[in-house]
C-alpha cells in the first residue's frame, strides 16, 4: 500500500501522536504476543542434565527428565509451541544417520514426556539427518553427493516415528525435493492425518547456523557446505517457488530462514500465498545479540523485543526464537 497524500507541515505533525505513551500506544501497528513464539530446545543424554552451550549464552542443552518441567513453564508462559533438537554423542552418529529412526532416541523421549505431562502445548520436530551423521549433512551422502530420492525414504521413516511419539508438527528442515508430498503421504497413509506440517520451505545456505551445529554437535562433522540443496542467499524469486512447492505438497504452515536478514523474504511469501508463515530467528542472530550486550554494546530487552517486533511488521504469524521464555516474560511484565 503506497502512503497516501496528506497536509504538509505544519497542518501535518507526525509528532503529535507521538506525544505521549497512551498517544503511541493508541496509533500502534503490530502487536508481539506470547502466542507468536516458538521456543527451540536442545536435548541431551543424561539425567537432571543442563549443559551450556558456548556459543549461545543463556541456552543450556537439558536431558529428557528436565523437559516436562521445561514444557511445562512454556505453556504457563502462554508460549504456544517448543522445538526440539537433539545433541546426538558421536558413538550414535552413523554414515546414514539412522539413529533418527530410533523410536527411543533423544526426540522421541522427549516428545512422549511432552505429551504425557499434558501441559497444552504442541511440539514441534525436526526433520533431517544433520544430528544424526557422522558427515553432518542433512541428506545421505554418496561419493561427495547428497542423495535426493534415497534420502527421502529415510526421512518419511523418520516423520513416522516423530509422529508415533506424539509429534504434532513435523518441520522437515533438510531442504531435498519432494519431501513434504513424500511425507504428507506417508502421514496420510498411516492415520496420521491430523499432524501438521511447518515446512522449512525457504532456508537458505547461511552462515548464521554456526552456534546451532555447536549445540547439536554437527559443527565438527560437517563436511563442505550445504549449498547443494540450501538456497543462495542472493534469491528471492527462487523462495517463492520453494513455498508454492511445499503448499502443493501438503505443508500446512511454511517458515523462511534465517529471519531478520530475510525479512524482505518473509514479506513477500505472506504477500503471495496468505499462508501461516514464520521466520526462524537462527542461532546466529541470537549469538550475534547477546555477544554485544555481553560487552555492553546493546540493552539486552529493548534490543530483544525491537528484533522480534519486525517479524510482526514483515508479516510473520510467530517466531522460532532462543529469546523466547525471556521475551514471553517481557511481554508478560514478569
Ligand atoms: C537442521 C537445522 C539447522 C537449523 C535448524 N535445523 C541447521 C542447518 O541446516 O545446518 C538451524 C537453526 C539455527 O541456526 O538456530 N537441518
Amino acid at each position: 500500500m503506497k502512503a497516501k497524500p496528506q497536509a504538509h507541515f505544519p497542518a501535518t505533525r507526525m509528532r503529535r501522536n507521538r506525544r505521549t505513551a497512551w498517544s503511541r500506544r493508541m496509533v500502534q501497528e503490530h502487536t508481539l504476543s506470547t502466542a507468536d513464539l516458538i521456543w527451540p530446545i536442545f536435548l541431551t543424554d543424561g539425567t537432571n542434565r543442563r549443559v551450556p552451550i558456548a556459543a549461545m549464552p543463556g541456552v543450556d542443552r537439558i536431558s529428557v527428565d528436565l523437559v516436562a518441567e521445561t514444557a511445562g513453564e512454556a505453556a504457563h508462559l502462554g508460549i504456544p509451541v517448543i522445538a526440539l533438537f537433539p545433541y546426538t554423542e558421536e558413538g550414535r552418529k552413523t554414515e546414514d544417520g539412522r539413529e533418527a529412526l530410533n523410536p527411543d532416541n533423544l526426540v522421541c523421549r522427549a516428545t512422549r514426556a511432552v505429551k504425557e505431562a499434558k501441559v497444552g502445548i504442541g511440539v514441534l520436530c525436526d526433520v533431517a539427518l544433520d544430528p544424526y551423521t557422522n558427515h553432518g549433512h542433512d541428506g545421505l551422502l554418496k561419493d561427495g553427493t547428497i542423495l535426493n530420492d534415497e534420502t527421502l525414504e529415510v526421512l518419511v521413516a523418520q516423520a513416522l516415528v516423530q509422529a508415533r511419539a506424539g509429534c504434532d508438527i513435523i518441520a522437515p528442515s533438510d531442504m531435498m525435493d519432494g519431501r513434504v508430498g513424500a511425507i504428507r503421504t506417508a502421514l496420510e497413509r498411516e492415520g496420521f492425518r491430523d499432524v501438521q506440517i511447518m515446512a522449512y520451505a525457504a532456508k537458505y545456505a547461511s552462515a548464521f547456523y554456526g552456534p546451532f551445529r555447536e549445540a547439536v554437535g554437527s559443527a565438527k562433522a560437517l563436511k563442505g557446505d550445504k549449498r547443494t540443496y540450501q538456497m543462495d542467499p542472493a534469491n528471492g524469486d527462487e523462495a517463492l517457488r520453494e513455498v508454492a512447492l511445499d503448499i502443493a505438497e501438503g505443508a500446512d504452515m511454511v517458515m523462511v530462514k534465517p529471519g531478520l536478514p530475510y525479512l524482505d523474504i518473509v514479506r513477500r511469501v505472506k504477500e503471495t500465498f496468505a499462508m501461516p508463515t514464520f521466520a526462524y530467528q537462527v542461532s546466529g542472530e541470537y549469538s550475534m545479540i547477546m555477544a554485544a550486550v555481553e560487552r555492553g554494546w546493546l540493552e539486552a530487552d529493548r534490543a530483544i523485543i525491537e528484533s522480534l517486533i519486525a517479524f510482526k511488521r514483515a508479516g510473520a504469524d510467530g517466531v522460532l526464537t532462543y529469546f523466547a521464555p525471556r521475551a514471553a516474560k517481557l511481554i508478560r511484565n514478569l
